[in-house]
């Protein structure tokens, strides 16, 4: 099916947003290291940028966990494809995803997280979509809250494409 991209969040917005919140994450982890923890594929454009923007010492880890098929619709199972490379054990973990949906993900990722004896685990999500939560999840840093649409862009995919797109854009079918 042919869809076209409307744009939702310009790149001018989501740069100024970023900004914002690695100013923030400076202000909060003063005199501390940062581990950020990028959810795979998703997270990592905004990992990317806003771990530029932050001043403390940054360290990076990356996993993968997958809920989504090449479809718009959460299956519910999430699943480990990639794990970290390294312990979580006393670090101040910040888990960097693209979009908190269902919450499903994050919910299952966090708990699991927590118990690696880290210490400290926040959440920061490029996007939140509160209106399509299922399960509660505490988000310490959102980039911005949007109407229950499927987007695309800066990392987020529909059916594998426009990840690479430098806005947020909704998908459009018609
Ligand atoms: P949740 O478990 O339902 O919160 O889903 C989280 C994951 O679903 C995200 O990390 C994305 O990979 C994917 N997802 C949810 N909504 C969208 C969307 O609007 N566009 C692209 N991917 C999405
Ligand atoms: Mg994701």
């Amino acid at each position: 099916m042919a869809e076209r991209i409307e744009v939702l969040l310009s790149e001018e917005e989501v740069d100024k947003r970023i900004q914002e919140i690695g100013d923030q994450i400076s202000k909060d982890y003063a005199g501390k290291n940062v581990h950020l923890v990028c959810v795979l594929k998703g997270g990592s454009f905004f990992m990317c940028e806003l771990a530029k923007r932050i001043t403390v010492p940054v360290s990076l880890d990356f996993m993968s966990v997958s809920s989504y098929g090449g479809d718009t619709k959460s299956s519910g199972v999430v699943k480990i494809v990639k794990d970290l490379d390294e312990s979580l054990r006393d670090k101040d973990v910040i888990v960097v995803e693209d979009i908190v949906d269902s919450g499903r993900t994050l919910s299952y990722l966090l708990e699991m997280l927590k118990d690696r004896g880290p210490a400290d685990v926040k959440l920061c999500t490029l996007l939140d979509k509160p209106e399509r939560r299922v399960v509660d999840v505490k988000v310490d840093y959102t980039g911005f809250e949007i109407p229950d649409e499927f987007v695309v862009g800066y990392g987020l995919d529909y059916d594998q494409k426009y990840r690479n797109l430098p806005y947020i854009g909704v998908v459009k079918f018609d």
